[in-house]
C-alpha cells in the first residue's frame, strides 16, 4: 500500500492540505465538457476518455477457468512477531520504534500466530489464491546468507503455504514488500548500494529453494515507486533518506530494477525447468487521465505522467530495456554534467528487457492531468515528482468519493483498470499476462464499526465488473484479481485508523478477532461464481445497485475520501 506521512514532515503535510483545497476549488469552476467519444493515441477503438464520469453499463459475464480470486496482504502489515523466534529487525520496525507513535506493527494482526485463521477466512470466501509477502529479516535476520538462515522463519512460511494449499488456495508471494532488514540499511546503506543486487539475489534464491516446489508465482518487488520516492526522495518513510530529485534517488531505482532482473534470471536459469513457475513484479499504477482528450497537450502531459510513474519501471522491464524517453529528456536533457537519471549499458538493457513472466498492477484510482507550466496551484506532481514538467494533476469532483473534505486525492474510478491495461498493452512490446494484484477502498476507523460497508460492496461490484469488461471486450489476458485486503491491518504509519479490510479487525480485543463485513460475503459470492453470471443473486443486486454505486451516496460512511491513492493520511 501507499506511503504515509511522518510527523516530522509536517511542512509537506501542510502543503498537501493547502494544495488539496486549492485544486478542489479550481476545478469546480472549470469543469471541462464531456468529450467521451474521442479517439486517442491512434487506438482503433473509440476510447471512453472523458473527464466527466463515464458510467459504463453493468455487464454480466464470468472470467476464464483458472482465474485466481484472492486477497492481498504484506508481512509488516499483518504478521507481528517483529522479534519473535529469531526474526531480525526491519527498517519498518526500526522506524516504528523511533517515530514516537505506537509501533502497531509489533503485533499487527498477529498473523505470525493466526495464519491458520487467515487461511480459513479466505477459504470461507471461496478464494482460490492468496497474495502475501515474505519478511526478508524473518528468513535472514541480518539480510545475508552469511548471517545465517532463521529456521523458525522457514517453518512459518512452510506452514502458511501448506495451509493455503490444503485449502485449495494458490500462493502468490511477494519477496519485497518494503521491510528491508535494518542491518543491510545500517551497514551498507540499503538500496543505495549496488551490492544489494547480490544480497537480494541470495535472498530470492533461498525463497525459490525453500518454497518454489509449491509457490508458482513470485513477485520480486511491490510498488518500487512507493518505497523509493517516499523513502529516498521525500524521506518521509523508512529509511528516511532525503535525496529529493537528486541523482541518488534515481540510483536507488536503478539498483532495484537490476535486482529484479537478476532474481528473474536466476529463476529462469536455475529453477524454472524444475519448478515451472513465473516471476514478475508488482507496480503501482495510478491512471493519468488527460483532462481534455481533444487537447494534444493534455494528452501528452498525461502520457508523461504515465511514463514517470508506471513507465519508470515498466519501460525497462516490459519495453525496450531503458528508461522512458520523457524521463530521459526531462531529467537529463542536454546537460553535459553527470546525468541524474542513470544510464543503462547495452548489456544491462538486454538483461533487464523482458525479465518478467507477468505484470502485477495495483490499480486504485486516477489523476486528472492537464498541461501547464505554472507552479501554482500546488499539486501532487509539483510536490512529489517535480522533475515531471509541463504537467499538473487535479481531480474530477464528479468521480464518486467519500463525504469528508479531507485532502486525500483519490476517487472511485473503476475504468482506470481498463485504461491502464490498454495503455500497458499498447505501449510495451513484452507481452505478458496481468494480475490485478491490489485494489480496494479505505474507511476511517469508526465506533461502533459498521459491518454493512456499502462503499466497499459498490467498489468491488464496479471494479470486478471493469476487470470482466477488460477481458471480454478488450481481450486482455487478466488472470487474477486480488482485493486489498483480507482484514483491517496496520496501515504503515497510520496504524489501524485507516481500514481497508473485507474483514473488520477488533484491535481492542486481545484475540484480534476478525469479523466478515458484508463486502466479504459479496466478494466471496463473486469469486465462487467466477464473476457475475446472469441470474445470480449478486448479479441482480449489482444491477440493482449500479446507478446508486455511481453516486456519492454509498461512500458517505467511509468518513474519508473513498478511494485510496496516494494515501497521504493524517498521522494518528
Ligand atoms: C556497499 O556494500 C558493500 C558490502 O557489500 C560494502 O563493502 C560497501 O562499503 C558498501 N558501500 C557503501 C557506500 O556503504
Ligand atoms: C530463459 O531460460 C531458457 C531455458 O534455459 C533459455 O533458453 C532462455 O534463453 C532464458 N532467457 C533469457 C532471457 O535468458
Ligand atoms: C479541449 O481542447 C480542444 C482542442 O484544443 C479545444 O478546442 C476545446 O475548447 C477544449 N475543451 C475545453 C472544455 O477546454
Ligand atoms: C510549456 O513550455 C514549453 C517550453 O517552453 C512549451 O513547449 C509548452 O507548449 C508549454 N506548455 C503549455 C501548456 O503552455
Ligand atoms: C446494507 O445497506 C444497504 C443500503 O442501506 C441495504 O440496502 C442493505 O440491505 C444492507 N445490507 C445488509 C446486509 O444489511
Ligand atoms: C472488541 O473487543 C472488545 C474486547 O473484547 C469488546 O469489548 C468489543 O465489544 C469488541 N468490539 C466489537 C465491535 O466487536
Ligand atoms: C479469545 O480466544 C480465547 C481462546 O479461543 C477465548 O477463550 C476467549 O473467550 C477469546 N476472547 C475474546 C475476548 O473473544
Amino acid at each position: 500500500m501507499q506511503f504515509d506521512m511522518d510527523e516530522t514532515s509536517g511542512l509537506l503535510f501542510v502543503v498537501f492540505l493547502l494544495l488539496a483545497a486549492v485544486t478542489h476549488s479550481e476545478i469546480c469552476t472549470d469543469l471541462p465538457e464531456d468529450i467521451s467519444s474521442q479517439h486517442v493515441r491512434g487506438s482503433s477503438k473509440p476510447m471512453r476518455h472523458s473527464s466527466s464520469y463515464p458510467k459504463e453499463p453493468f455487464i454480466s459475464g464470468t472470467v476464464p477457468p483458472g482465474f485466481l480470486w484472492g486477497t492481498s496482504t504484506a508481512a509488516y502489515q499483518v504478521e507481528g512477531g517483529w522479534n519473535t523466534d529469531g526474526k531480525g529487525e526491519s527498517i519498518w520496525d526500526h522506524y516504528a520504534h523511533r517515530s514516537g507513535r505506537t509501533p502497531w506493527g509489533d503485533t499487527a494482526t498477529d498473523s505470525y500466530h493466526k495464519y491458520a485463521t487467515d487461511v480459513q477466512l479466505g477459504a470461507a470466501m471461496g478464494m482460490t489464491a492468496y497474495r502475501f509477502s515474505i519478511s526478508w529479516p524473518r528468513l535472514l535476520p541480518d539480510g545475508t546468507l552469511a548471517g545465517g538462515v532463521n529456521q523458525a522463519g522457514v517453518d512459518y512460511y512452510n506452514k502458511l503455504i501448506d495451509e493455503l494449499i490444503a485449502h485449495k488456495m494458490e500462493p502468490l508471494v511477494t519477496m519485497y514488500h518494503w521491510d528491508l532488514p535494518q542491518a543491510l540499511q545500517t551497514k551498507y546503506g540499503g538500496w543505495t548500494n549496488e551490492s544489494m543486487v547480490d544480497y537480494f539475489n541470495d535472498y530470492a534464491t533461498l525463497c525459490y529453494q525453500k518454497f518454489g516446489d509449491r509457490v508458482k508465482r513470485w513477485a520480486t518487488f511491490n510498488e518500487p515507486w512507493s518505497f523509493i520516492v517516499p523513502g529516498y526522495g521525500l524521506g518521509v518513510s523508512p529509511p528516511q533518506m532525503h535525496f529529493g530529485m537528486k541523482r541518488r534517488q534515481y540510483e536507488v531505482a536503478h539498483v532495484v530494477i537490476k535486482a529484479h532482473a537478476r532474481a528473474w534470471h536466476t529463476y529462469n536459469d536455475t529453477f524454472r525447468a524444475q519448478q515451472g513457475g513465473e516471476v514478475g513484479i508488482v507496480l503501482g499504477a495510478p491512471w493519468g487521465q488527460p483532462r481534455n482528450t481533444s487537447d494534444p497537450r493534455d494528452v501528452q502531459a498525461a502520457d508523461n505522467f504515465e511514463q514517470f510513474f508506471l513507465g519508470w519501471f515498466a519501460n525497462p522491464i516490459y519495453g525496450n530495456g531503458d528508461y522512458p524517453d520523457a524521463m530521459k529528456q526531462m531529467i537529463n536533457g542536454d546537460s553535459t554534467e553527470e546525468p541524474r537519471l542513470p544510464v543503462f549499458t547495452e548489456a544491462e538493457k538486454a538483461y533487464v528487457r523482458g525479465a518478467a513472466d507477468f505484470a502485477g498492477l495495483n490499480m486504485y484510482s486516477a489523476y486528472l492531468i492537464y498541461a501547464s507550466n505554472h507552479t501554482l496551484p500546488l499539486d501532487f506532481i509539483s510536490a512529489v515528482i517535480p522533475d515531471l514538467r509541463g504537467a499538473k494533476d487535479t481531480e474530477d469532483p464528479t468521480w464518486p468519493h467519500g463525504s469528508s473534505s479531507t485532502f486525500v486525492l483519490s476517487y472511485v474510478v473503476p475504468w482506470n483498470i481498463r485504461e491502464q491495461l490498454r495503455y500497458f498493452s499498447e505501449k510495451y512490446s513484452h507481452k505478458v499476462p496481468f494480475y490485478i494484484t491490489e485494489t480496494g477502498i479505505s474507511e476511517k476507523e469508526q465506533f461502533p464499526p459498521n459491518m454493512n460497508d456499502t462503499w466497499r460492496q459498490c467498489y468491488y461490484m464496479l471494479y470486478v465488473d471493469e476487470a470482466i469488461r477488460a477481458i471480454k471486450l478488450d481481450g486482455r489476458d487478466v488472470r487474477g484479481f486480488f482485493a486489498w485486503t483480507l482484514m483491517d491491518n496496520i496501515e504503515w504509519g497510520s496504524g489501524h485508523s485507516v481500514r481497508l479490510g473485507l474483514h473488520y479487525t477488533n484491535f481492542s480485543d486481545p484475540n484480534l478477532t476478525r469479523t466478515p463485513r458484508v463486502s466479504a460475503k459479496l466478494y466471496g459470492d463473486i469469486a465462487r461464481s467466477g464473476g457475475f453470471p446472469e441470474g445470480a443473486a449478486h448479479s441482480k443486486l449489482t444491477q440493482e445497485w449500479w446507478d446508486w454505486c455511481h453516486t456519492m451516496e454509498p461512500y458517505k460512511g467511509t468518513g474519508t475520501r473513498a478511494g485510496w491513492y496516494p494515501g497521504l493520511y493524517q498521522p494518528p
